[in-house]
């Protein structure tokens, strides 16, 4: 890779490397069932440090490090249980981990920290979420999903539906759907929550065609990728504001009665009450529990670019 920290999706310029990625992953799914992979990372340590709430991010990422024989250092409420809650600055944490791991991962309730943890750390972050910003890893396992499920990233309607101001699964989404410009997106929000207008103008400037939408039914019929998400309680500034919007979508068995044969529904999870789980789950397009599992993959993936090459610097 020629990037050291991964914090934006905007730092993949082109498909080139995705593809590379993706085809590793494929590798490491492959070793893993096989029962081949080889140790790779046996001396290397991963810190995972989360300031806020995860179960599959750190999972993924801790399980990921394990199959290639490295090892974890770990703080799973690192506002409570780190110096942070003795007032240490983000930074000095990171300075001090960065002596102790190879790598570190990140997840932050502000948007920017992982770039400010970037600028003070000796080793690589990897940006497990910063606030409302973005949640990279969780963008490549996406698109590695749509490619695997529907074997091609081309010609695709996209349907990215929920809290698309504040999800950074989203916003990380969106950059790198910028480098498959032959697809088109619909992007589906109420009016309070669309997609900040950077991220819009990113996609113009790069010639996706893109349409808004306020109601879910009207892409249904066309969508090959339904990608839902949560309204994100933790962003809202009043719990009313929240009240109103938290059931603005609801994915149930008259949304996939509207919903081609062919499509797929993602979700990076966790759901609330956006996918019905009795009347959608069983499904077969409902492939958010696959692509929680690929998360494994691309981050065993991702881990091996960035720890496994010695070039790396
Ligand atoms: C997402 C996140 O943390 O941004 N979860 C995840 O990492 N899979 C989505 C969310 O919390 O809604």
């Amino acid at each position: 890779m020629n990037f050291r920290h991964v914090i934006s999706t905007s730092q993949f310029l082109n498909q080139d490397l995705l593809s590379d990625l993706f085809a590793l992953a494929d590798e490491m799914e492959r070793g893993d069932q096989g029962k081949t992979l080889a140790p790779t990372l046996r001396n290397k340590i991963m810190a995972t440090v989360f300031y806020e709430p995860s179960t599959r991010t750190r999972f993924s990422f801790e399980c990921a490090m394990q199959k290639l024989g490295g090892s974890i250092i770990t703080t799973e409420n690192a506002a409570s249980f780190s110096s942070a809650a003795k007032g240490e600055s983000l930074q000095d944490s990171i300075r001090v981990i960065s002596g102790y791991a190879d790598v570190i991962v990140l997840r932050h309730p502000e948007k920017g920290s992982s770039q400010i943890a970037s600028e003070v750390s000796s080793v690589p972050i990897i940006n497990a979420g910063d606030g409302a910003g973005e949640h990279p890893t969780q963008a490549l396992l996406d698109l590695y999903t749509i490619k695997k499920e529907l074997g091609t990233l081309e010609n695709l309607k996209i349907a990215v539906v929920g809290d698309l101001l504040h999800g950074r699964t989203v916003h990380s989404l969106t950059h790198l759907l910028t480098l498959y410009p032959t697809n088109t997106i619909y992007l589906v929000s109420p009016s309070q929550l669309q997609l900040p207008d950077n991220y819009k103008e990113n996609l113009r400037n790069t010639g996706v065609s893109f349409q808004e939408f306020g109601d879910l039914k009207e892409v249904l019929g066309n969508a090959d990728v339904v990608y839902m998400t949560r309204i994100q309680k933790e962003r809202f500034s009043s719990e009313e504001e929240y009240e109103k919007l938290k059931s603005s979508y609801v994915f149930d068995r008259r949304a996939l009665s509207l919903l081609k044969e062919s499509a797929i529904i993602l979700h990076p999870l966790p759901r609330v009450t956006e996918i019905s789980s009795l009347q959608v789950d069983q499904d077969r397009r409902a492939a958010y529990f696959r692509q929680a599992k690929n998360g494994v993959y691309i981050r065993m993936a991702l881990l091996q670019m960035i720890l496994g090459n010695e070039k790396n610097p």
